[in-house]
């Protein structure tokens, strides 16, 4: 469900703002946590005086630090009868601070009309005044995100409408569509992940994606089943057999005029994984609806380049199937065709994401000569219990490529640890009677994440590629923060921060280097 919030840069005060909620920053460091009274063109001692006391003594009274996110509330009349004060900790006032108090406040202000808070005040205290601003819509946006199929909806709405007093300059306003661009792009992916399975067929998938494209300028081109025969897509083909909703493929362009470089994007497009043959027990089933994050999130950045400028040629390709149980499934045994012409030996169906992802790598290597690659996927349980929730699993040969990803993944809020690919690890996926085979025969104790990053890698072609595994921090299970119950869409601002840098230097571009 699209983010219900608006985002609204006033000229003016918080003081003679028209919100039933007023927020004020609470800046850490110094001497003591100080409010930021002044609102831009009020006086502090004018604003003392309308709150029950003076800042610093609420401050003091409420024991805030000015750590980002931090609340206190009470009722005051700053003007125009009563109101809701919220004194907002925004720590030291850096984007990942703003980001944190963005989405504080908006849960904050569930329930209400008009929240006003401004931004536009830290300028003095962070760097980057448009870093600050972008950060604080990006988070406040997040938060209000929701999605329930619920015939009645619980809980207070979202907020709806946000002003941003003092951020009405033209930076400020370019700053304030970044940080909604990368909301609105994250919304569009969980969407499409929180979506059951039962209506979230490949084809349904690729037909979103099929209006995302129309809606977003991009060159959309979708494989049916008889095309995927034709081309030679034998893994895709062989994942979605033991379904009667057939497996797609999807590939999107986003051409940018004299392009810096082309990077290739792969999300994992699995619209649920029973773990097929390899059933997988119901525990871990019952979240599977979401194990096509990957190309929800590559879905959801290919739709926010030309909003946000981006100056790289992307392809976007989403291998699409349903991994399910059935007569016709892929047997345990069995050896597959994949796009490269190899063959894979299935050891294990529910190693399924590799397989499709393996297709649609090949087809990047074989027809679209990309500067890079880059993969992002649910992949394993074994990224998940080695860096939990909270952390992406980062795969890469390329110093250069990885670097670049995980320093935007610091500066999203989306953290990434760069993992060894293990040389010793590659002769586990030797087989008998094929060229390769799926899963390593170690079992449980062996290095999983590791493994499935060795198996992509033979169908890079040698190119740069980078592989996010992103099977822990793709699933919340709490409202909190940025993040909302179910499918985060995790990395696709990550991607989004990359792919539309402004030097080339920190940019994709030096992603070949
Ligand atoms: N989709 C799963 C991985 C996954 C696990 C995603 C938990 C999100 C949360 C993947 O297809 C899978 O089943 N992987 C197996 C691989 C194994 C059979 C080698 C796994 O991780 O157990
Ligand atoms: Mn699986
Ligand atoms: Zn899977």
């Amino acid at each position: 469900m699209p983010i219900a919030t608006e985002i609204r840069p006033v000229p003016g005060t918080l003081i003679d703002s028209a919100a039933d909620l007023v927020a004020i920053p609470v800046v850490r460091g110094g001497a003591a946590p100080t409010a930021l009274a002044a609102g831009a063109g009020v006086e502090p001692a004018e604003l003392d005086a309308r709150l029950p006391a003076p800042a610093a003594a609420l401050v003091a009274h409420y024991e805030l630090t000015g750590k980002p996110g931090e609340i206190a509330q009470f009722p005051a009349d700053l003007g125009s009868g009563l109101v809701r004060v919220v004194l907002l900790g925004v720590g030291e006032g850096a984007p990942a601070d703003l980001r944190t108090a963005g989405a504080a406040l908006a849960r904050a202000a569930k329930g209400h009309g008009t929240a006003a808070s401004t931004v536009a005040l830290l300028e003095p205290v962070a760097d980057g005044g448009a870093g600050a601003v972008e950060a604080f819509a990006e988070g406040a946006l997040l938060a209000s995100y929701r999605f329930s199929l619920a015939s009645e909806q619980k809980g207070a709405a979202p907020l709806e409408t946000l002003l941003l007093v003092g951020a009405d300059s033209a930076e400020a306003a370019s700053a304030l569509g970044r940080g909604e661009a990368l909301a609105r792009a994250t919304a569009l992916a969980r969407d499409l992940i929180n979506t059951p399975s039962s209506e979230k067929d490949p084809a349904w998938l690729a037909a979103r994606a099929g209006v995302v494209a129309a809606e977003s300028g991009l060159h959309a081109e979708v494989w049916d089943e008889d095309r995927l025969v034709r081309d030679g897509f034998g893994a895709i083909l062989a994942v979605g057999a033991g379904s009667d909703r057939p497996p797609r493929m999807v590939r999107l362009d986003y051409r940018p005029q004299n392009p810096a470089a082309h990077i290739v994007l792969v999300g994992k497009g699995i619209t649920f994984d029973s773990g097929g043959l390899s059933l997988k027990p119901n525990d871990n089933m019952k979240l599977m609806k979401t194990d096509m994050s990957g190309a929800a999130v590559v879905l959801g950045v290919m739709s926010a380049l030309a909003g946000l400028g981006s100056r790289v040629a992307v392809t976007g390709l989403l291998p699409v199937a349903e991994n399910a149980f059935s007569g016709s499934a892929l047997r345990p045994g069995d050896v597959i065709p994949a796009y490269d012409g190899r063959t894979i030996e299935v050891l294990n169906t529910d190693a399924e994401g590799r397989l499709v992802m393996a297709d649609a790598l090949g087809y990047a290597v074989a027809r679209l000569e990309p500067d890079a690659l880059v993969d992002v996927a649910t992949l394993t349980g074994a990224a998940k219990v080695a860096l939990g929730t909270g952390t992406g699993a980062l795969f890469s040969g390329d110093d250069a490529l990885a670097a670049a990803l995980a320093e935007a993944g610091e500066a999203s809020g989306e953290p990434v640890w760069r993992m060894p690919l293990t040389e010793e690890y590659r002769d586990a996926l030797q087989s008998r009677v094929a060229d390769l085979a799926n899963v390593g025969d170690g079992g449980y104790g062996s290095p999983g994440a590791a493994e499935a990053g060795l198996f992509l890698r033979e169908f890079t072609g040698g190119l740069p590629w980078a592989h996010l595994d992103i099977a822990g921090p793709g699933r919340s299970v709490s409202d909190e923060g940025v993040l909302s119950k179910g499918g985060t869409a995790f990395s696709t601002r990550l991607l989004l921060r990359w792919l539309s840098a402004d030097g080339p230097a920190a940019g994709p571009g030096g992603a070949s280097g």
